[in-house]
């Protein structure tokens, strides 16, 4: 079956592990349990193809870092170093061309809780050449729409 490897990144409580548990699992994890690494792989469909996808749920948090980072190498079989997300991947891939969605998460919450402005994202993403899109690991809002696109992007390759 096709697979598509997914790499979640992001600064420490984001919701990356929110996100990829809710899209696994179908719930919502509301306790904070800071990720080292863990992957996860299911069979599903897409665009009627039966096909697999294989996402690495890396850590935010810097004391996890180095774990994650290891990982990651050990993932993809190359040197890497810190940098922007957007760069150590590509980095780490030896790839410029390597498809990213920009995720703006916590969408369910107050619009005060807000740390970065819709503008500054969609200038961001407009920079990474990438798509922004605002999500909620806690209503599903978008969720399975981020990793059906990113294997459309992966499929298109
Ligand atoms: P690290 O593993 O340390 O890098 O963090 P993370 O990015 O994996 O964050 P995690 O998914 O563990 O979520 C951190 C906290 O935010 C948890 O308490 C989650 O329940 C909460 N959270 C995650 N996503 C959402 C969301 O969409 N809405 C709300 N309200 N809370 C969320
Ligand atoms: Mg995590």
């Amino acid at each position: 079956l096709p697979l598509h490897k997914v790499i979640m990144v992001g600064s420490g409580g984001v919701g990356k592990s929110a996100l990829t548990l809710q899209y696994m699992y179908g719930d919502f994890v509301e306790e904070y349990d800071p990720t080292k690494a863990d992957s996860y792989r299911k069979k599903v469909t897409l665009d009627g193809q039966d096909c697999q996808i294989d996402i690495l749920d890396t850590a935010g948090q810097e004391e996890y870092a180095a774990v994650s980072f290891f990982i990651m190498r050990e993932h993809v079989g190359r040197y890497l170093r810190r940098g922007d997300f957007r760069e150590q991947i590509s980095r780490v891939l030896d790839d410029d061309s390597v498809p990213f969605i920009l995720v703006g998460n916590k969408a369910d919450l107050a619009n005060s809780h807000r740390k970065v402005t819709k503008e500054e994202a969609t200038a961001k993403a407009a920079e990474w050449g990438c798509p922004y899109i605002e999500t909620s690991a806690k209503t599903r809002l978008n969720v399975d729409e981020v990793y059906t696109e990113l294997m459309r992007k992966i499929r298109a390759r």
